[in-house]
């Protein structure tokens, strides 16, 4: 039976997050430039998103680029951002006619003019869609989310908006990029590295990991449909104990 058929449908997860990593790595593995690896890159992009809409997923959050990513050489830093800008025009209606929502994380106003307008569109276009909802990070990192989420909720508690005794969990999600979203009840990284990167550290805060020796260019649906049998075999506790679980 292929991982597919074996997905139980009872038990899907509602988000997943992903963090793509290892173009670098296998472009040099390819005797390429970095870049060619994130071209590639958008190919498994394409194939896991069309994976994710066959079984019916929710969300699926991308970690497309980090408020860190802005360091790297400038060459591919603009590579990167043109890459952004020819996928999203050439892909919006394919992800329209497939009733894709697409959505985005981070912050979208430090991304270049042209790229932050094809985004937009493309975001607008897919606005009314009930399918899945394919939130990009871009610019994203969890640390400045949460920054400005404090900022947010300390202007409102001194223009009495809110008072401080009001702040509890739900104040927080809503203060977050993610507000109106699940938090991933799973979160797969690829490329054999076992961290986080700053990456929706209070949203996964119960989620289930999954590191993937794969690199990114490698991954298709299939190693997707592998993960989640994988998710559903787990069993997820919340600190409870399995005994209060199972009973
Ligand atoms: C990590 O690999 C990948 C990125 C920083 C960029 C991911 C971007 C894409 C897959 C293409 C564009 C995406 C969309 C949604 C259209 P790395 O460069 O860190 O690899 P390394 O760790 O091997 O150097």
């Amino acid at each position: 039976m292929s991982y597919k058929e074996q997905i139980d449908k009872q038990n899907m997860p509602n988000h997943i997050a992903i963090i793509m990593d290892g173009n670098g790595r296998w472009a040099k593995e390819h005797n390429k430039p970095r870049v060619y690896g994130h071209k590639k890159g958008v190919l498994s992009v394409r194939d896991v998103v069309e994976g994710a809409g066959e079984i019916g997923l929710k969300h699926l959050t991308l970690y497309a680029f980090s408020t860190e990513n802005w360091k790297r050489p400038k060459l591919e830093v603009t590579a990167l951002m043109q890459l952004l800008v020819n996928t999203i025009s050439k892909e919006a209606d394919t992800l329209n006619k497939n009733n894709v929502k697409l959505t985005t994380i981070g912050d979208i106003n430090s991304l270049p003019s042209n790229c932050r307008n094809e985004l937009i569109k493309a975001i607008s276009k897919t606005e009314k869609n009930t399918g899945l909802n394919l939130i990009l990070a871009l610019s994203y990192s969890s640390k400045w989310e949460i920054i400005e989420a404090v900022k947010n909720i300390s202007k409102d508690v001194l223009e009495d908006k809110m008072n401080i005794e009001d702040i509890d969990e739900n104040i927080i999600d809503d203060y977050l990029n993610t507000k109106g979203i699940p938090d991933p009840e799973f979160l797969i990284r690829t490329s054999g590295e076992h961290r986080i990167s700053n990456f929706l550290l209070w949203q996964i805060a119960y989620a289930e990991l999954l590191f993937s020796s794969k690199l990114w260019p490698d991954y298709r649906k299939e190693d997707l449909f592998e993960a989640i049998v994988n998710y559903q075999k787990r069993e997820r506790r919340f600190g409870l104990t399995s005994e209060q679980i199972n009973k």
